[in-house]
């Protein structure tokens, strides 16, 4: 094993390209094919039947219809979108809408953004695990059914990786026809997703968390409800030339488009391959640190589902961010926290300690908390390796640390 090794484990906030992205970009540029794919002369034809090519890759992937998707820039653009349509579409009637507490900001500021518009926001907690209450929901939907404009609830937490459940989510909100979204994003490619079978009436992707490029994603719309079609053609976020049926003006971004649906096919593969290992790996570096150092705490473990390339841990009395500098100097790169907002940002750290809180953890643990995720081709390969390496270096910055005594 090389001590020196350089080990990337911050797959939730971003990943590398996959290496088929990039064979496929090398080729790609050889091509000299660049032009608007809304222009009417060949090379604009071109390029447009070739978006029309991933659309149904990127279809075929999520078990979607073609018709079912809307190009964007990214999960946050197609959050903001959905919100917009729905809140748009005021119906003086319905004035609540019901989020989880562990919402990503993009989807708990969007619906913090229409309290001003007159809307109520309920915020589900969260059990000790992570997980959502499936009574709580039940009991609002109950009460306030009449009143509700839409649902969301996250399908795997950014942070602990804790999937929740949706389906059952989704069935409450069918039963009362209640729009029902689910942020997908770190989902994709990590677990097995299907949008036609899900009860999902929204969901959305982000390339870059599947080894595709930064800048673009997807809307996925259940196309064959023709109000949905309609609110989001009428209340469309990006106006202007009216590209993609007018759901989504703006020249499309095509060369990523072709990447994206390059990086979702192989990332697909490459889990199905890996998941098996992945876990049995995560779960025994788990096990050994726990083992070890009997104040670790696992973030989540209790939780029926977890994503298979996620950990989220905290030694209390260490304070995370001295942890991650630690291994930085090793060339091992953890977060202490999603890396969503812009640092400028001061209330950062203050929001990002939020999970552990939530989840009913003291400030200590959510101070020491550290996020290793994984993924990419280093999984397919060396999953055994890396979480050896990880399980080595942790246990050495932690006896380190809590020897000095830190903070
Ligand atoms: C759960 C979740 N939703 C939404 C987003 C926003 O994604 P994007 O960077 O594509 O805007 C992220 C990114 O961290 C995320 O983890």
């Amino acid at each position: 094993m090389n001590a020196t090794r350089k080990i990337y484990a911050d797959y939730n906030a971003s990943t590398p390209l996959h290496p088929q992205v990039i064979k496929y970009l090398k080729e790609r540029l050889d091509l000299d094919l660049w032009a608007n794919p809304n222009s009417h002369h060949k090379m604009g034809k071109m390029l447009l039947d070739g978006i029309n090519r991933c659309r149904t890759i990127c279809a075929d992937s999520l078990a979607a219809d073609t018709d079912s998707i809307i190009f964007t820039s990214g999960a946050s653009e197609g959050i903001s979108t959905i919100f917009h349509v729905i809140c748009g579409n005021r119906d003086s009637n319905k004035d609540i809408l019901l989020i989880s507490s562990i919402e990503h900001p993009a989807v708990s500021e969007s619906a913090n953004y229409y309290k001003k518009f007159g809307y109520k926001v309920i915020k589900w907690p969260v059990n000790h695990h992570g997980e959502i209450d499936l009574n709580f929901i039940k009991s609002d939907l109950d009460n306030f059914k009449e009143r509700v404009a839409m649902v969301a609830i996250m399908a795997a937490n950014n942070e602990s990786g804790v999937i929740q459940p949706i389906e059952e989510v989704g069935l409450y909100c069918e039963r009362y026809s209640i729009p029902f979204f689910s942020d997908t994003t770190q989902l994709i490619a990590k677990e097995e997703f299907n949008f036609n079978k899900s009860a999902m009436d929204f969901a959305v992707i982000s390339a870059h968390k599947f080894s595709g490029p930064i800048g673009v994603g997807a809307i996925l719309y259940k196309h064959h409800k023709p109000h949905l079609k309609k609110i989001l053609k009428e209340n469309a976020l990006i106006l202007g030339g009216g590209q993609q049926e007018g759901l989504r003006s703006g020249t499309q971004n095509y060369l990523g488009i072709e990447c994206m649906s390059v990086a979702l096919r192989a990332s697909i593969e490459d889990y199905k391959e890996s998941k098996k290992l992945l876990h049995k790996y995560r779960m025994r570096f788990e096990n050994d640190l726990c083992a070890q150092f009997k104040n670790l705490i696992i973030l989540g473990s209790g939780a029926s589902r977890r994503l298979p390339q996620t950990t989220l841990l905290s030694y209390p009395g260490i304070y995370g961010p001295i942890i991650q500098q630690q291994l930085d100097s090793q060339n091992i790169f953890v977060s202490t926290s999603a890396a969503c907002s812009d640092h400028s940002n001061s209330n950062h750290q203050q929001k990002s300690a939020g999970i552990a809180q939530l989840m009913g953890y003291s400030e200590d643990v959510a101070r020491g908390m550290i996020r290793v995720s994984l993924g990419g081709l280093d999984i397919v390969d060396n999953s055994e390796e890396i979480y050896k390496l990880l399980h080595l270096k942790f246990s050495q910055a932690i006896l380190k640390l809590a020897k000095v005594g830190e903070w």
